[in-house]
This record gives C-alpha cells, structure tokens and sequence, in this order.
C-alpha cells in the first residue's frame, strides 16, 4: 500500500518531539511510539543511566532497535525519534526509506528557554546555551534531508495541527531513499515552501501562464519562507516540450546562480511538469524539484514516477530522464480554471485505474459522479488520492518500466495510434484517444480473456458520464497501420494490456489483426 502510513518527528532537544507526537497521532486515528520512552522500558532504566553505565554507542544500538521495531508494525505510526538519532547513518537511511521525515524547527533561543538547565538529557551536559547550536551545527546535515519543515514555534497542539493539514490523507510513492510524499488538499498550494529542501535559498518557479494567479501566491508564500524566487513563466502545451524551451530555461537557471542545494517547482500541467522535471535533472546534474500540477490528469497521472522529457521532430517523449521530485503538491482547488474538455478526459485515466487496480475508485465513481464532474473538491481529493495510490504502487514496482508499469499503457495502444492519426486536425486530446482504446481494448479481454461483460459495461457507461464515448471518424487501416509504426519502433509486435477481470490485467498480449480490426469497427465511426 502507497498511503502514507508513518510520520517520523525529528530536531533538536526542546523541539516539542514528544509532546507533538501523540496529538499528531490523535489527529490522524494513528498510534504513536516515543523511541525515547522505547529504550527507558528496554535498557530498564533512565537514558543518562545507560550512557553513564553503558556509554553512547549502547544508547545508539537500543534506539536503533527501538526504530526497527516501530517500523515493522503494521498499523499507522507517528514516531517521536531522539534528538540524534536522524544523525545516525542507518536509522537516517531507515526513516528515509519507510517514512515522511517531518524536521519540527525552532529557533535556538527558544530550544534554551524551554529546556531549563536540560536536567535529564545527557547530550546537553547541563548547559544547554551552550551546546544547542553545537548540536544545530552538528546535525544540520541530517535536518537538511527532512521530507517536510514544520515551525515549532508554538503550542504542542498547533504544530500537530500544521503537521496533520499537510499529511493528512498524504499518499507516499515508495522508492527507497529517493521515495516522497504527494500531498493532496484543497489549499495545499500555501504548504509547498514546507516541502522545500531545508538548505535551499533560491527557488526557479517554472509556472504556466494560465495558473499566473496560484504562481504569485506560490511566490509570495515561498518569499515569506526566507527564499529568493527567480520567476518562469512559461506558455504551457505540447508546444513548450521541446528542446531548445529545456536549454533557454537551463541557461536561465544558471543566470539566477541556482545552486546544487537550491529547488525547481513546477507549476502547471503535465508539459510543464515534464519540462521542468528535465531541467531540474540536467541542472548542475540534477537538483531537487517539486512538482505542483494544475491539471487532473497531471494531478492522477504525470506528475507521479519521475519520468521527464521533451519532444523530438521524430516523436514524443524521445530525450529525457527518470528523475524523482521531492514532493507532489496536488491543489484540487487550482482546477476551477481548467476549461471542460480537459477536465472530463483526465476521467479516462481514473477509469483504467480502477479497472486494471480499482482500490475502492470504483465505489467513489458510482457514488459521486456528478459531484465529480461538478469538481466538487471533497470527493474529487478522494479520486485523486486513489489514483495517486494506484499509480504510486505501480510505479514502484517497476521505476523504469522493464515489466510492470506496462499496465499503465491499458487502452493506449489504440490511444496512441489515434492521437496520430488524427493529430493533423487536433480532433482528440489524449484522454478522449485513451477513452477509445480503452473501449476496444475491453472488447477484446471479454473475448480473448473471458472478462466478465458486466465489468467492461461498467467501464463504457462512466466513460460515457464524463463524455468520453465519442466514436471518431478515423479508417481502421490507417489506425492499424500506426499501430503497426509503433511496433517497428520496438521491433516486438504490437502487445496489448487486456483484462482478464477488473483488477487483474495481463500485459504483453498479441491479439490477431482479425480480431484488433473488428474491434476497430465497433468503437470507430464509419
Ligand atoms: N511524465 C509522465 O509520466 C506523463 C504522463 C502522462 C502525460 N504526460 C504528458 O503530459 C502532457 C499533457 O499534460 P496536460 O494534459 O496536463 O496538459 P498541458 O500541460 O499540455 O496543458 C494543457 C493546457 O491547459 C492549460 N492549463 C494548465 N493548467 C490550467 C489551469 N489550471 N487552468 C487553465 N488552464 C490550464 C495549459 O496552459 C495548456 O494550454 C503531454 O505532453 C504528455 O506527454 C506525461
């Protein structure tokens, strides 16, 4: 599962770890575990004992254990972890991998004020004036590689209540190290600086001109943050993915002096997203970026897995990289502005969600489709955030596509051959392609794989709610035969993702032109 299911509280002696903990827990029906409290139960007795008795490395080894057993648990987990324990290589490369690193920061002299004569804490030797910003110093390495920065300038409950806005409901794409949390809310846009790597001081703000409103905001929110903002706008659409728009914005990247610690965002919908994404991987080699789409089907799909690029004259997609972004931001609120037709044929890829892994999408479509299509902001974060789940789960499974992620592609091997067919005229966006591809493919896993037809019904009638059953007036040769282009292209013949059930598809299927062409006939107007 992709849901964020752990939330590690790190920083230093005075931060609030441990009050913060267990009302963070609250606030989300989680429990919560004090690593701290975890080794005075284990060792039997008082930290300070078991440095003094034992030495250091002894509480390093408990606390390590401590962690290992948190993180082994299998229900929903807030960890308070010891001041130091992020300093430790192996408990650092831990919490990366299996939680969202929350860096609860205050200022020095507050940490002092709250901490008395630091009775009870070893590591402050009775003078904590003196070694809280030894300790800053010390462990701002490991502070710098936090998920998300939280003030913890204030009340115990208010930080909890920060930290919960911007994780609640979060979805986490599971990658290891390099995995990261996808923040999904109406008003998320305001908690992207939080997101920011705590080092950066410059942020490129690469932003679509049609989200210029959320782009000031963002900047505003970004200066007040403590950032510099170099501003990009940029003319979203296939037109901005080409080369020579990646090298103008990496030359302009490199005129703001962004440095290797600093961060791009992207603000906009999938070009944006796939552009900036490039340039932030070729920047002094690659930087960290965020990604914040203002489309749904950026939302759902392209802003999730890393993969970035541009156009070539000879194709989409054909120069690029995998690289992850720290964060996704998703802002159901910034689709007010996007014009109907996008909107609707985003739909056709929450529908191969849930037909190729549902996850409860299914139930949410039947339930509140109008509200959906009425972009009601409740019920459209519960899609998104499945859909984040969906493709999260896939994309980890299988980063760069050698088996897998292939089920991504189901309904777009027709989907592809008709965005080219009919790319002359412009009569299909992507969505409404898939939506097709997506019809016949259904055709096909009823009568190869044994689909139940009430499944692929299903599928037709909410395709068709969402005005994605239009049959295109495109010739099944001349579709047959950019199929047949994309198969020279992998010089493997063309493979279908069919369905044996909802849930269960099978990639890597070859289906006889006999039966592609009759199925052609019935989605394609004549
Ligand atoms: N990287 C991936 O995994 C992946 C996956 C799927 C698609 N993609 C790519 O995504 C691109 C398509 O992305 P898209 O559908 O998000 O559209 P887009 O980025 O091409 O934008 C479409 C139009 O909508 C406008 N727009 C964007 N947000 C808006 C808003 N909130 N209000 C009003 N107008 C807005 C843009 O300016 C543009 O004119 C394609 O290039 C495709 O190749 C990438």
């Amino acid at each position: 599962m992709s849901a964020l299911r752990r939330i590690a509280l790190v920083g230093l002696p005075g931060s609030g770890k441990s009050a913060v903990a267990p009302l963070l827990a609250a606030r989300l029906g989680w429990a919560s575990v004090d690593i701290d409290d975890e080794v005075v139960a284990d060792a039997g007795k008082p930290i300070e004992q078991v440095v003094v008795d034992d030495g250091e490395q002894a509480f390093r080894d408990l606390e390590q254990a401590a962690l290992e057993r948190a993180m082994r648990r299998s229900d929903s987990i807030v960890i308070a972890c010891g001041g130091g324990l992020i300093a430790q290589e192996a408990a650092r490369r831990l919490l990366h991998d299996m939680s969202c690193v929350v860096w609860l920061d205050a200022p020095d002299a507050l940490l002092v004020e709250r901490l008395g004569n630091g009775a009870g804490r070893p590591l402050l030797r009775g003078n904590p004036a003196e070694r809280i910003p030894q300790l800053r110093a010390m462990r701002q390495p490991a502070h710098d590689s936090a998920h998300l920065t939280v003030s913890a300038a204030a009340e115990p409950g208010e930080v909890a209540g920060r930290v919960a806005a911007a994780l609640k409901g979060a979805v986490r794409v599971p990658l290891g190290t390099r995995g990261y949390t996808i923040e999904i809310s109406p008003g998320a846009l305001d908690d992207v600086p939080l997101h920011l790597p705590p080092a950066a001081t410059r942020v490129a703000l690469i932003a679509d001109r049609a989200a210029g409103g959320p782009a000031r905001r963002l900047a505003g929110a970004v200066q007040r943050s403590g950032r510099e903002v170099t501003a990009l706008p940029v003319n979203g659409g296939e037109r901005l993915k080409t080369w020579g728009a990646a090298g103008r914005l990496l030359g302009r990247l490199s005129d703001a002096g962004v440095r290797r610690h600093d961060c791009v965002v992207a603000l906009g919908g999938g070009s944006v997203g796939d552009v900036a994404g490039f340039v932030a991987a070729t920047h002094l080699r690659g930087v960290a970026w965020i990604n914040v789409p203002t489309t749904l089907l950026a939302m759902v799909d392209s802003a999730i897995g890393g993969k970035t690029g541009v156009n070539l004259a000879r194709g989409k997609n054909l120069a690029g990289a995998v690289w992850q972004p720290r964060a996704v931001v998703c802002d159901p609120e910034l689709l007010g502005t996007l014009p109907d037709r996008p909107y609707r044929s985003a739909f056709a890829e929450i529908v191969k969600y849930s037909m190729i892994r549902d996850r409860g999408l299914a139930a949410l479509l039947d339930a509140h489709l109008p509200e959906l299509l009425e972009r009601d902001a409740g019920p459209l974060a519960a899609v998104v955030r499945q859909s984040c789940v969906i493709k999260a789960e896939i994309v980890a499974a299988d980063e760069r596509e050698s088996g897998e992620r292939a089920i991504l592609n189901y309904g777009h091997t027709v989907g592809h051959a008709l965005e080219a067919a009919t790319a002359y005229d412009g009569a299909l966006n992507h969505g409404e392609a898939v939506a097709v591809g997506m019809r016949a493919a259904g055709i096909l896993s009823v009568e190869l794989l044994g689909c139940p037809r009430d499944q692929i019904r299903w599928q037709d009638r909410v395709l068709e709610h969402c005005g994605l059953a239009a049959s295109p007036r495109v010739d099944p040769t001349l579709v047959l035969r950019h199929m047949a282009a994309d198969k020279k292209a992998v010089g493997a013949g063309v493979r279908w993702v069919l369905l044996e059930a909802r849930g269960r598809p099978r990639f890597g299927q070859a289906v006889p032109e006999r039966a592609v062409r009759q199925a052609l006939d019935q989605v394609l107007a004549r």
